[in-house]
């Protein structure tokens, strides 16, 4: 996880009801408070007592003095119950308070402190928040204040002139920015005196006439109107408030006296401020004399008090986040909540943790604890299989079908749909149509293309993009990325654009086939050229994400392979529960082969299938570490400096490395290669009978031909070749495919 070192949240005053607009209208004013929170480094812990140091840039004010500077203290409460609410513990750390607006004068101080620890919670936690998603906090901000201030707090937020309110049916709080005149400012009156909001709530009837309530409505809509429209003489008469400021005048009987004399200086309208005890009064042109007005009555009515004049605030709290501090190791006390776990060395961490590293260096996977699920391998089955016929988005997506088996409740998923990708019957004894040449190509009787080329962007990595993106915004990320042979790219682009969030991309220069960099730049991806090949980019990419706070989506992201397991499970369904043989496939970085088997084991161990097949992952010769690995047995792993025309699994250092080995393992699998000539000798067949891939995805078809003449796969045993990408991926490779044989190819673009 990152953990910011500093957040520094400036919030504005706000002054709500505007006269009329009672419980529902709020105005913020550039009058602040600000909070600094500054994360002490170290094991981050659960009950510690705060340090709290609160400061007053307001003036001497008892109110201010009386302020809790420990646990009790509103802006800290806040803080820790929505990190808790958010499964975050609280890390152990320093409070500033800068107090700029006086508690108990109707100017929001309490709503400074919710919201405050709010967004100081949301920002530890790693989310920001675009305008409309701030409006969809005030919820969360209204709770944490206890179910009131809803006008201050979402004004707060906001900034501007917000009006919000609850729908009962839907119960949920609408939060909208009305218009306002350019140049209208506020001058306040602040008597030193607070007014006990509750006190104050008392003093009102329990039930008011129907004249006064449509007296009030009246006059709230007047308001909006004249301020969209910049009728500002209208602004006074609509200003004129029934409900509460009258018997709010019993206990501050100057009140009306202040008011006139704010009107007669000229001000376009005045008011209590909240449930005061400020005056808040709108002026334009005339806010010298109006401010001097003012003065002037409260001494000669005796109220001892400070005029202010505040422009208006139209941004909401501001949020500042200092420096990333990476790595920041999680103490033994957090463990129980741990989702993620090192699949080398058996650590567990929180599952908002975004260093998707453990510290020994491995990758984190997601732990799954399936014996909590409630079906056996039959129902499960049912309801994957009923589910086919749904014409619900989720449903028709190959990967959330699966959700039960994805663990991820919570998240809202980001989906196209993505998935359900044919699986063409391509054996010599399956068809007597052309797709039977791939099967006479191999020397198969029964041999299925599964082509994962048909996902929305043209490849395999929509399936696991589909989960990463969606628990990107599920953390609360702005900036995605990732580095790429093109096809992840592409693929991320895409989502993030559908997430809205930011994407950059890393790849490595000259490599990347034109229709993968086409589709990240027409996706609107930020893209970063480097100067070296896709292992160089993807140090790069781990660098930048820690260095910057960005989330990460290689397939290092332990939910990328997670939703890419639903090849595995859509694969299985699609064969009936039944287990074919062999399932081959292409192998670069082996996130792939990794979910693959992952889903593969999980299938069986939940009863969903009762074997397993072989998985045979196939590497180019010129990028081959994997392979090298499996026929020294293993025992060593050597980088290599990548070099193959199917620029998709260019790579020479594969990040799962550790997890793919542990698949072979467990699945009593092979690791093949093939060279550049058999990969286009491949593609040249899959292209010719009308169903095309990238140079890559040929890879499984030559690995499958080699192994059936080497009597490794018998001609009649059941063989599936996963296809991973689009044949309008890469048209380069399309001419050299088609060329005439004997010419040299290997090398040809690289
Ligand atoms: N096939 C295609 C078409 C690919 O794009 C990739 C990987 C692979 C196979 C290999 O899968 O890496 O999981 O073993 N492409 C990545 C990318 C590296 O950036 O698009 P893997």
């Amino acid at each position: 996880m990152f953990l910011p070192s500093r957040v520094t949240v400036r919030v504005p005053a706000t002054s709500a009801n505007l006269g009329p607009g009672f419980d529902c209208l709020g105005l913020a004013l550039k009058l602040y408070s600000t909070f600094e929170v500054e994360l002490l480094p170290g094991d981050l812990v659960r009950d510690h007592e705060p340090l709290v140091e609160i400061s007053s840039a307001w003036g001497d004010d008892p109110a201010i003095d009386a302020l809790p500077a420990d646990h009790r203290n509103l802006f800290y409460q806040t803080l820790a119950r929505r990190l808790a609410d958010l499964e975050m513990p609280v890390p152990e750390m320093k409070v500033r308070a800068i107090i700029g607006i006086p508690p108990g004068r109707g100017l929001g101080s309490s709503a400074t402190a919710v919201i405050g620890g709010l967004l100081t919670a949301e920002a530890i936690a790693g989310r920001t928040h675009s305008e409309k998603q701030r409006a969809g906090l005030v919820d969360a901000a209204v709770e944490l204040e206890h179910g009131s201030h809803s006008d201050n707090v979402a004004a707060a937020l906001l900034g501007g002139l917000v009006v919000t309110t609850r729908d009962e049916r839907s119960c949920a709080w609408y939060t909208v920015r009305a218009p306002l005149p350019p140049n209208v400012r506020a001058v306040l009156f602040v008597p030193v005196f607070p007014m006990d909001t509750i006190a104050g709530r008392e003093l009102l009837p329990a039930q008011y006439t129907k004249a006064d309530a449509v007296h009030n409505l009246g006059h709230l809509a007047l308001l909006l109107a004249t301020l969209a429209v910049g009728d500002l003489e209208g602004v006074g008469a609509a200003m004129n408030d029934r409900l509460h400021e009258p018997y709010r005048a019993r206990i501050f009987p100057q009140m009306p006296g202040l008011l006139a004399a704010a009107r007669s200086a000229g001000a376009h309208g005045a008011c209590l401020s909240g449930s005061g005890s400020a005056i808040l009064a709108l002026t334009t042109e005339r806010t010298q004399e109006v401010a001097s007005a003012l003065a002037q009555a409260a001494r000669s009515l005796n109220v001892d008090g400070r005029v202010v004049i505040a422009d208006l605030d139209h941004c909401g709290a501001t949020v500042e986040i200092d420096q990333c501090r990476p790595r920041v190791e999680i103490s033994t006390s957090t463990r129980e909540e741990s989702a993620l776990s090192c699949t080398s060395c058996g650590r567990r961490f929180p599952l908002g943790r975004t260093d998707y590293r453990c510290s020994c260096g491995q990758p984190l996977d997601v732990a799954l604890d399936d014996t909590g699920m409630a079906r056996d391998g039959d129902a499960l089955r049912q309801c994957f299989d009923e589910r086919l016929s749904s014409l619900d988005a989720l449903d028709r997506s190959g990967v959330w079908r699966f959700r039960e088996l994805l663990h991820l409740s919570s998240v809202e998923p980001i989906t196209r749909p993505e998935g359900q990708t044919n699986l063409y019957p391509a054996g010599r004894a399956l068809q007597n149509n052309g797709h039977g040449r791939v099967g006479e190509f191999t020397g198969l009787d029964r041999l299925w293309l599964k082509h994962e080329g048909e996902n929305p962007t043209g490849s395999f990595k929509d399936r696991g993009m589909t989960v990463g993106v969606s628990v990107a915004r599920w953390l609360g990320a702005g900036a995605v990325a990732c580095a790429s042979t093109g096809n992840t790219s592409a693929s991320m682009a895409a989502y993030a654009a559908q997430a809205g969030l930011r994407a950059i991309v890393l790849l490595p220069e000259g490599k990347v086939a034109a229709g993968k960099l086409s589709q990240a730049i027409a996706y609107g991806a930020e893209i970063r050229q480097v100067a070296g090949d896709f292992d160089r980019a993807m140090a790069d990419v781990e660098r930048m994400c820690m260095d910057e706070g960005v989330y990460l989506l290689n397939s290092l992201n332990p939910f990328r392979i997670l939703g890419q397991q639903s090849l595995a499970f859509e694969l299985l369904q699609q064969f009936a529960w039944d287990v074919p043989d062999w399932i081959v496939l292409p192998a670069g970085n082996l996130g792939n082969t990794s979910a693959l088997g992952m889903g593969l084991v999980r299938a069986q161990r939940l009863g969903l299938v009762d074997r397993l097949p072989r998985i045979v992952p196939v590497q180019a010769a010129g990028a081959n570490p994997f392979y090298q690995s499996y026929v020294e047995g293993f025992t060593a792993f050597h980088p290599v400096k990548a070099h193959t025309i199917a620029t998709a699994i260019n790579i020479g250092d594969p990040v799962s490395y550790l997890r793919a080995k542990s698949v072979i393992q467990a699945t009593n699998g092979l690791v093949a290669q093939v060279t550049d000539e058999e990969i286009l000798e491949a593609k040249a067949t899959v292209d010719r009978v009308g169903i095309g891939c990238e140079p890559a995805s040929a890879a499984p078809v030559a690995g499958v031909k080699q192994h059936v003449t080497r009597g490794i796969i018998q001609p009649t045993e059941r063989v599936v070749a996963i296809l991973t990408g689009n044949l309008l991926k890469d048209p380069d490779a399309i001419m050299l495919a088609h060329q005439p044989t004997g010419q040299t190819l290997t090398g040809a673009r690289l």
